[in-house]
């Protein structure tokens, strides 16, 4: 396929989510950068509550490890108490953002508009957009996986139309996010494979979109889940808040 002469470095994102102090944060991120040899073989990102932006800029500025944020504001400016724009994270140097997690979408109604304006904002800001995709352990029981994952991916693909493929999508099923419950790599790959289709379709002859897989991935399984043809890195909650856990991901994805 012609994409596949474009196929790209594994990106593996740490989703830090509501964790963190000033403390944690820089123990965290010096144990990361020592421990990461001067050039990974694989891209490394970390996403941070917003308030740490300007503390883990300081510290990673000109390493290795990419930084960003967890959210963003469907909107451009104004009177939005409480959103940050993506103007600012761009002033905090982030190379990605991740949209529509899954808990922003079942904690704070975001559907899949809002997301694909989200992603929206991102781009135009110069920011990579990490669009999050999954179902829910009842959609999945249903039937429904194919299904979920096509349409929240449709809305985005339909709001950017051909600059979708300077995303980042990761497939995160619900029922594996934080449960210690992995998807196999079997059931990651064969999702993986359908977003992949959908995106061929939408960016052909373009660069390969990279697609992560996220849900309690750690060092013990990501050597195989990484392995699956169509799994292009990780996005990795719980286990990228322990830097020896996160950096055997890395290594795994070299
Ligand atoms: P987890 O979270 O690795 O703790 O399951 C992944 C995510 O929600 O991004």
């Amino acid at each position: 396929m012609l994409e596949d002469a474009f196929v790209t470095r594994k990106l593996i994102a740490g989703n830090w989510k509501m964790n963190g102090s000033l403390e944690a944060n820089e123990a965290l991120l010096r144990a990361v950068l020592a421990g990461l040899p001067a050039e990974p073989a694989a891209d490394v990102a970390v996403c941070v509550p917003a308030p740490y932006l300007a503390q883990v800029q300081a510290l990673c500025q000109g390493g290795p490890v990419a930084w960003g944020a967890q959210d963003v504001s469907a909107h451009e400016r104004g009177a939005f108490t409480g959103e940050v724009s993506a103007a600012m994270l761009r002033d905090f140097g982030c190379r990605y953002v991740i949209v529509g997690h899954s808990e922003r979408r079942q904690y704070h109604g975001e559907t899949d508009e809002v997301v694909a304006a989200k992603a929206q904002r991102a781009l135009a800001a110069g920011i990579t957009p990490i669009v999050c995709v999954g179902e829910t352990e009842a959609q999945r029981d249903a039937g429904e996986t194919e299904l979920v994952v096509k349409r929240q991916l449709a809305a985005v693909i339909h709001a950017l139309g051909h600059c979708v493929g300077e995303i980042v999508v990761a497939y995160e099923p619900v029922w594996a996010i934080g449960t210690g419950r992995t998807a196999t790599p079997e059931q990651a790959q064969a999702v993986h494979a359908v977003l992949r289709a959908q995106l061929r379709a939408a960016v052909a002859g373009q660069r390969r979109v990279r697609i992560l897989y996220g849900g309690s991935m750690n060092a013990g399984n990501a050597a195989a889940l990484l392995a699956q043809p169509d799994i292009d890195g990780g996005l990795i909650g719980g286990a990228s808040l322990k830097a020896d856990e996160f950096l055997r991901i890395v290594a795994a994805a070299g």
